[in-house]
């Protein structure tokens, strides 16, 4: 495969410019999902789109935002729609931040640096997983904007210590810690389909996928151009190797990460801004704030960990009310298709949201150009959404003006 390199690259530049024509024609983040379809195999797409158990949280996490209805002001012509937002010490062009997302580098070569310079471009705030495949500082370097380090704890004190320590030096300005993975979520469909034989299976069930991957041509050989299965490179265990991606599940069942853990972060990464992610309760966005965050994520990890959970949107209504005295500030993720969903997001008291699947179907569409158009997508929906309001600024929204008080019921 090795000597096939240089054909593989070549295959992967020409596919590119395929793949970008079909961005080109989406309008919609969900038609972005339709093309990433089209050219990543079935059980690589499912652990993008999967949730846990039953779903009923990955669909909750939408639906919630679909009931929503806004109560516009007709009769308005606006010159500018406020935009620009002020989060954590970065101002950046829109209310949408690059959630991180484990293994993007399974659907496009490097995936984490190209989508970090589209993200960078759209100016906005990049987050890597510790889950990833390409060196955190080669990403730092890929873009232009402002860059946060998520941390899981796996492999161990020592080991998280030491990318915490790398993420410092390469110019991180923030760490997102998630506590909300004790333990891997059960995502039963994509292990239906044969995920953990795809990875850790024998060489004759492995072979099983070889008809879903050669109806993928395209994904196939620019998945080999990048040197195949990749490696935790952001996670360097004690004998000084990135961690195998055969061992994900173990690792993090091993390494949950607790309260305790967050004075353990800050003596690491010291004064910089320290975000906790996965808060799903008041009791813990309380608790969040005790222990000296500079933001939360209200987000159940987009319905792929606990199932049966409350949706964002309806944990963010309970949450920001409680926050709004505070200095910290109120991210939220799960749900986030399209401006329209931002913008209720806003309205509700979000300070920011973190866009996870939208832009990650954008990078499995098209790499850099499906990224940027995942950005310029929601950039455009949110303006729209604003002009068609009456709303001028992003600051200015707020739920008991500009939606409507119960949600939408359809009536048969
Ligand atoms: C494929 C995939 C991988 C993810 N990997 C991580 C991760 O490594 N670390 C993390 O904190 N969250 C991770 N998340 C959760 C996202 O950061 C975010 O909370 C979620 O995607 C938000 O829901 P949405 O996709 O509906 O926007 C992942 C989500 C997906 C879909």
């Amino acid at each position: 495969m090795f000597l096939l390199r240089p054909y593989l690259r070549r295959a992967h530049a020409r596919a590119e410019k395929r793949w970008a024509r079909e961005v080109e024609r989406c309008v919609t983040v969900d038609h972005l999902r339709q093309v990433m379809e089209k050219r990543v195999p079935p059980i690589v797409r499912e652990y993008y789109r999967g949730g846990a158990d039953d779903e009923i949280t990955l669909r909750d996490n939408v639906e919630a935002f679909r009931r929503e209805r806004f109560k516009p002001r007709s009769g308005v012509r606006l010159e500018s729609v406020e935009m620009r937002t002020e989060i954590l010490g970065h101002e950046i062009a829109l209310p949408v931040i690059a959630g991180p997302i484990g293994s993007p580098r399974m659907i496009w070569p490097r995936g984490e640096a190209v989508a970090a310079k589209a993200v960078g471009e759209a100016g906005t705030i990049c987050t890597l997983s510790t889950l990833t495949g390409t060196d955190l500082e080669e990403v730092r370097a890929a873009t232009g904007g402002p860059c946060w380090f998520q941390l899981y704890l796996v492999g161990g004190e020592e080991v998280a210590a030491r990318g915490i320590a790398r993420a410092k030096s390469a110019g991180y300005s923030a760490i997102v810690l998630t506590i909300d993975t004790a333990v891997p979520g059960n995502r039963a469909h994509h292990e239906w389909m044969g995920a953990s034989r795809a990875i850790n299976g024998t060489p004759g069930q492995k072979l099983a996928f070889a008809p879903q991957m050669l109806r993928h041509l395209s994904w196939l050989k620019s998945y080999y151009s990048d040197g195949g299965m990749m490696q935790f490179r952001n996670v360097i265990l004690k004998d000084g190797t990135p961690m195998p991606y055969t061992d994900i599940g173990t690792q993090l069942r091993a390494s949950a990460v607790t309260w305790e853990h967050i004075p353990w972060v800050r003596e690491h990464w010291g004064d910089a801004p320290i975000v906790i992610k996965g808060v799903q309760c008041v009791e813990d966005a309380r608790l969040a704030v005790e222990h000296g965050a500079d933001a939360i994520v209200v987000s159940n990890h987009g319905g792929r960990q606990l199932d049966r959970v409350y949706p964002t949107l309806y944990m963010l209504k309970e949450i920001a009310p409680v926050l709004k005295s505070s200095s910290v500030k109120i991210l939220l993720d799960g749900g986030i298709r399209s401006g329209a969903d931002i913008v209720i997001a806003l309205a509700h008291g979000a300070h920011a949201v973190l866009a996870g699947r939208a832009y990650t179907y954008g990078l499995g569409a098209g790499g850099l150009t499906g990224v940027s158009k995942a950005f310029s997508i929601m950039r455009k929906e949110i303006e729209d959404t604003m002009r068609l309001l009456g709303c001028a600024s992003i600051h200015e929204l707020r739920a008991d003006i500009h939606l409507l008080s119960h949600p939408f019921e359809a009536r048969p």
